[in-house]
C-alpha cells in the first residue's frame, strides 16, 4: 500500500507527532512521521531511545484498522519484519528477530519497534508503530551499553544514511502493512518463518511461571505454542508473552 511521508526536523518523539496528527483529525492510515532526531525518543517499558540527529532512523506509522479486529501484536510484527527485510536489502547479514520488538545483529540490538495506542476503540483500532534503527553511530553512551549490547549499521561495516535506510524501508513497510490489514495470519506465519525459531528450544516469560519447550507455533489466535518432552503442547496468548528467549542455538 501507498505510504504518505510526513517530514519533521528535531522533535520530541515521532510517535508523539503521529498521535498529535491523529488527535487533530489529520492522520491517515499509512502516514509515516519521520524525524531527523528526537529529544524524548522512547523505547519499550519506559526506556529512552537514543535519538541523536542524523545518526539513526526515527519514524512512526499511523495504523488505522477500521472495523477490523487487529490484535496489537500484528503492527509490531509488521514493523520488525519490514525492517529486517529492508536491512537485508541493504546487505546487512546475520539479523535475528527477537520477539516482541527487537532486531538483533550478532546478539546486539540494531533496531526496535514500539506499538502504542491511546483511547483504544476496538471498533476502530488506531495504533502508532514507532520504529528506531541505529544507522550511523560509531559509538553509544556508556549507560546504554551497560544495559545491553547495541550496534549500528555502520558498526556492522555498511555505509548508509538514515535517508537511504528509509528508502529501502518504505516499500517493505508498505507491503507488510497491506498484509497486516488483509491477512494478519499470513503475516504472523511469515514472521515466524523469518525468525528461524520454529523447532528450537525456547523459554517463554509471561510474568508468572513461564514455560520452556520446543517452539511449535506463533500465531495471532493461539499465541506461542511449545511442546514439552512428554509431547504435550501448551500455548500462551501473545498479549501475555513478555519475552521469548532461544535456549538452543
Ligand atoms: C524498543 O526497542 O524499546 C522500542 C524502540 C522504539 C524507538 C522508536 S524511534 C521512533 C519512535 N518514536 C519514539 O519515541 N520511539 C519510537
Amino acid at each position: 500500500m501507498e505510504l504518505r511521508v510526513v517530514r519533521h526536523g528535531l522533535v520530541d518523539s515521532t510517535s508523539e507527532r503521529a498521535f498529535a496528527a491523529v488527535a487533530a483529525g489529520e492522520a491517515r492510515h499509512g502516514d509515516v512521521h519521520v524525524a531527523s532526531g528526537q529529544t524524548a525518543g522512547r523505547g519499550r517499558r519506559g526506556t529512552t531511545w537514543h535519538s541523536v540527529e542524523g545518526e539513526g532512523l526515527y519514524l512512526s506509522v499511523v495504523i488505522r484498522a477500521d472495523r477490523v479486529a487487529l490484535p496489537p501484536e500484528a503492527p509490531s510484527m509488521t514493523g520488525a519484519l519490514a525492517v529486517k527485510e529492508a536491512l537485508e536489502d541493504l546487505g546487512v547479514r546475520g539479523l535475528e528477530l527477537k520477539w516482541p520488538n527487537d532486531l538483533l545483529a550478532g546478539g546486539a540490538k540494531l533496531s526496535g519497534v514500539l506499538v502504542e495506542s491511546r483511547g483504544y476503540d476496538p471498533e476502530r483500532p488506531c495504533f502508532v508503530l514507532g520504529i528506531g534503527v541505529n544507522v550511523a553511530q560509531r559509538e553509544f553512551p556508556a549507560e546504554l551499553r551497560a544495559e545491553r549490547e547495541v550496534t549500528s549499521i555502520r558498526l556492522l561495516g555498511i555505509e548508509a544514511s538514515p535517508e537511504q535506510v528509509l528508502g529501502r524501508l518504505l516499500p517493505r513497510l508498505g507491503a507488510r502493512l497491506g498484509q497486516c490489514g488483509s491477512d494478519p495470519r499470513a503475516l504472523a506465519a511469515d514472521y515466524l518463518a523469518a525468525s528461524g525459531w520454529l523447532g528450537r528450544q525456547v523459554r517463554v516469560d509471561d510474568g508468572e511461571g513461564g514455560l520452556e519447550g520446543e517452539l511449535r507455533g506463533l500465531t495471532l489466535d493461539a499465541g506461542v505454542t511449545v511442546e514439552h518432552p512428554s509431547g504435550e503442547r501448551t500455548s500462551i496468548a501473545l498479549g501475555h508473552v513478555r519475552a521469548l528467549t532461544r535456549l538452543s542455538p
